[in-house]
């Protein structure tokens, strides 16, 4: 096989946006789609099937194969279910697209637990739930792609998003090690950071930038990761408007100290620790 023909891919939160067009094309380049989606607001309130069947609509019209689900990710029922559908219609689960999201953007001074629990719930358990329910098959068949939705929020932080900027920086804690477990098993594991006029920014970038951020710049980079020839692992890209970047973490030549030092000490030198000049890719040292 090749590219992603033939493989059953989950997308969760696909019926809009970036999900939504993740799904057409995958379909089109010949994959069979689980269309997760539970239908409700922005801001998560509500649920309804109208979403996922007309992206499911939309891929069988233009002659492609694809199953609506509509459970939350954000319970393990609700994960299990959309790993469920995918056996239960395709006989077999190769992909995951971990996407569905929502906001509740405050200030930190003005977030609520409430705030706080339901974007987590979505965001990084709801990418727990589905991953964790696919990953036996994965490892079972020697084969599986993971794309998980990280932010540049989860990257270098946002104002009023410290629920969101956790979960998604989390995200990318997850696929690291991921990344690790499931190597020997050809089983790859990356994060995009996309940039997409959606629903999700219709108000937060002004509507010149936007019209340039069609999901569809979006989509062929989450495609390649989930193909079958793609060996990239353990990655962060960000992509949105023909722009395509990794992103990695460097690591400071920093200094040694012989003995413990002082806090004075830790001061003195200071400048070095945090010199980004000469810095290299960091790596776990006990991994
Ligand atoms: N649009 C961007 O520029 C941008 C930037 C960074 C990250 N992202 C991330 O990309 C992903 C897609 O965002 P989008 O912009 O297409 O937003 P969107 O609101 O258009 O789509 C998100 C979808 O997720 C679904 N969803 C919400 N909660 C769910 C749940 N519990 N179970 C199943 N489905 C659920 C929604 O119904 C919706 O259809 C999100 O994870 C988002 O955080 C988007």
């Amino acid at each position: 096989m090749a590219g992603v023909e033939g493989r059953v891919i989950a997308v969760t939160g696909a019926g809009n946006g970036l999900g939504r067009q993740y799904s057409l094309v995958l379909a089109a380049a010949g994959a069979k789609v689980v269309v997760n989606d539970l239908g409700g607001a922005r801001d998560g309130s509500g649920s309804g099937s109208a979403a996922a069947d007309a992206v499911v609509a939309e891929i069988k019209d233009a002659g492609g194969e694809a199953v609506a689900n509509y459970d939350s990710v954000a319970t393990e029922e609700g994960g299990k279910a959309v790993v469920g559908s995918a056996l239960d219609a395709f006989g077999r689960i190769d992909g995951i697209v971990s996407n569905a999201g929502i906001l509740r953007d405050k200030a930190f001074h003005k977030m609520t637990a409430d705030d706080w629990n339901a974007v987590q719930q979505v965001h990084l358990y709801g990418g727990f739930h589905v991953l964790h329910a696919a990953w036996p098959h994965f490892r079972e068949q020697g084969h599986g792609r993971i794309v998980v939705a990280t932010s540049t929020s989860g990257i270098y932080g946002n104002f009023g998003q410290a629920n969101y900027g956790a979960a998604k920086g989390g995200l990318i804690g997850l696929i690291n090690t991921l990344a690790i477990e499931g190597r020997k098993y050809n089983v790859l594991a990356n994060a995009i950071a996309p940039m997409a006029a959606t629903r999700m920014t219709e108000d937060i970038a002004p509507p010149e930038m936007l019209a340039k951020l069609t999901p569809d710049h979006v989509a062929p980079v989450v495609g390649y990761l989930l193909a079958d020839e793609c060996t990239e692992t353990g990655s962060v890209l960000v992509a949105g408007g023909g722009q395509v970047h990794r992103v990695r973490q460097f690591q400071s030549k920093g200094v040694a100290f012989a003995e413990v030092p002082t806090i004075e000490q830790v001061g003195d030198r200071w400048a070095e620790i945090v010199d980004l000049d000469g810095a290299v890719p960091g790596s776990n040292p006990v991994g």
